[in-house]
C-alpha cells in the first residue's frame, strides 16, 4: 500500500479578482522509503500541493474534490486535533524560505527543543536536548551553534537547522519545498546528500519540490512534472530524463544548462505562462506547444502510458506523446 496517495485532487483559491485553479485533478502515489521530485515553473502549484497535504491552506482556499490518503487515512476527513498529531510527527515540512521561519528572539536550540516537546509532551527536556544534539550532528552542524540566535547563522546553517527541525520527531514523510534554492551549488549538493543518506538510513519518504530539474535528477527516484496546476508527466527519473514524453518536460530539459553548453544555445519555452484565473479548457499547455492540434484545444488529455517504461509507471498527459 502506498504511504501517500493523492486521488483526483483539485484546489482553488478564491481571491478578490476571481478563482485561481491552482491544482487540477491530481493523482499521485508515494511508497514508504521513496523519494519523489515535484518540478515545474513558478506558480505551477507545487507548494499548494504540499500545503494541501498538511492542511495548511488559507481559509479562502478550497479543496474542490479529491482525497489525500496517508497511511490509509484520508487526511481531509481528520479533525484539526487529529491533524496536529500528523504534522511534524508523521509528516514534516521544510518550508520554502525556511530561513525566515526561525524566530529571531530565541536561540535556535531553544526553538528546536520547544518543537520536540510540543509534539512529544512525554519527553523530558533533557532527553529533547540530547535529541537535538544528535540531529545537529546528523546535519553536520556543531552543537555550539544551538546557543546562537538565527541571525548568527549563515544561510546554509539555517537551512540545515530547519532540516534538523523537520527530522526532530522522526516523521515518515518529509516535504522539502525548495530546500536549497538560496544556497550555492556546493552547499546545495552537501545538504541534499545528507538528507538523502538520512532518508535511506531511516527508510523515510521525501517529496522534494523545486523548479530546478538538474537538482531533481540528483535526488529524486521518481519525478512528477507540474504545469499550470496539472501533473503533465510522471515516471522514474531515469526514464523521464532519457525519454521525456511530454513536450513541456522536453522543453524544461532543453533549458537546463550544462558545462559544455553555449548559453546562447539554450532553448526557452516560447509563450506566456497560463492565466490560472481562466485556464484553457483543453490541455493547459496547448497555447505554447508546437504539437498542438484541435483536439488539444478542446479536450484535456488524461495521463497515458509512455513507450519507454521500466515499471509501467511512466505516464504523460498529452495527445501527441513524444
Ligand atoms: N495563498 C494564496 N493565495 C492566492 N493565490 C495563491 C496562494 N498561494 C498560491 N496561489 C496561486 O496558486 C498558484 C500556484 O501557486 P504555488 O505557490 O502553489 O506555486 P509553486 O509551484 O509553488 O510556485 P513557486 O515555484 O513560485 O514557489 C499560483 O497562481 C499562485 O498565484
Ligand atoms: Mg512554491
Amino acid at each position: 500500500m502506498a504511504l501517500l496517495e493523492l486521488q483526483d485532487l483539485s484546489l482553488h483559491y478564491h481571491t478578490g479578482r476571481g478563482v485561481i485553479s491552482a491544482v487540477n485533478q491530481l493523482s499521485l502515489a508515494l511508497d514508504a522509503g521513496e523519494s519523489l521530485g515535484l518540478v515545474g515553473e513558478s506558480g505551477s502549484g507545487k507548494s499548494s500541493i504540499a500545503h494541501a497535504i498538511l492542511r495548511l491552506l488559507p481559509a479562502y482556499a478550497q479543496i474542490r474534490q479529491g482525497r489525500i490518503y496517508f497511511a490509509g487515512r484520508n487526511l481531509l476527513d481528520l479533525t484539526e486535533p487529529q491533524m496536529r498529531e500528523v504534522r511534524w510527527r508523521q509528516i514534516a515540512m521544510v518550508f520554502q524560505a525556511a530561513m525566515n521561519t526561525l524566530n529571531p528572539m530565541y536561540t535556535v536550540g531553544a526553538q528546536v527543543v520547544e518543537t520536540i516537546l510540543t509534539h512529544e509532551p512525554n519527553m523530558s527536556s533533557k532527553a529533547a536536548r540530547a535529541r537535538v544534539e544528535e540531529l545537529y550532528a546528523l546535519v553536520g552542524l556543531p552543537c555550539t551553534l544551538l546557543r546562537r540566535y538565527p541571525h548568527e547563522y549563515s544561510g546554509g546553517m539555517k537551512q540545515r537547522a530547519c532540516i534538523a527541525l523537520a527530522l526532530a520527531c522522526n516523521p515518515q514523510l518529509i516535504i522539502a519545498d525548495e530546500p536549497t534554492t538560496a544556497l550555492d551549488v556546493i552547499m546545495q549538493a552537501r545538504i541534499l546528500g545528507e538528507l538523502e543518506s538520512i532518508r535511506k538510513e531511516r527508510g523515510m519518504s521525501v517529496i522534494y519540490i523545486s523548479h530546478d530539474m538538474a537538482m531533481m535528477a540528483q535526488v529524486a527516484e521518481r519525478i512528477g512534472v507540474m504545469y499550470a496546476g496539472v501533473l503533465v508527466e510522471y515516471g522514474c527519473t531515469i526514464d523521464l530524463l532519457a525519454a521525456p514524453a511530454h513536450p513541456y518536460t522536453a522543453g524544461l530539459l532543453a533549458a537546463v544548462p550544462s558545462m559544455a553548453d553555449d548559453v546562447t544555445q539554450l532553448q526557452e519555452i516560447p509563450g506566456e505562462p497560463v492565466d490560472l484565473y481562466a485556464p484553457p479548457a483543453g490541455c493547459r499547455f496547448y497555447p505554447r506547444c508546437s504539437r498542438a492540434t484541435a483536439q488539444c484545444k478542446e479536450q484535456a488529455p488524461p495521463l497515458l502510458p509512455c513507450r519507454r517504461n521500466r515499471d509501467g509507471e511512466h505516464k504523460a498527459a498529452c495527445w501527441h506523446l513524444l
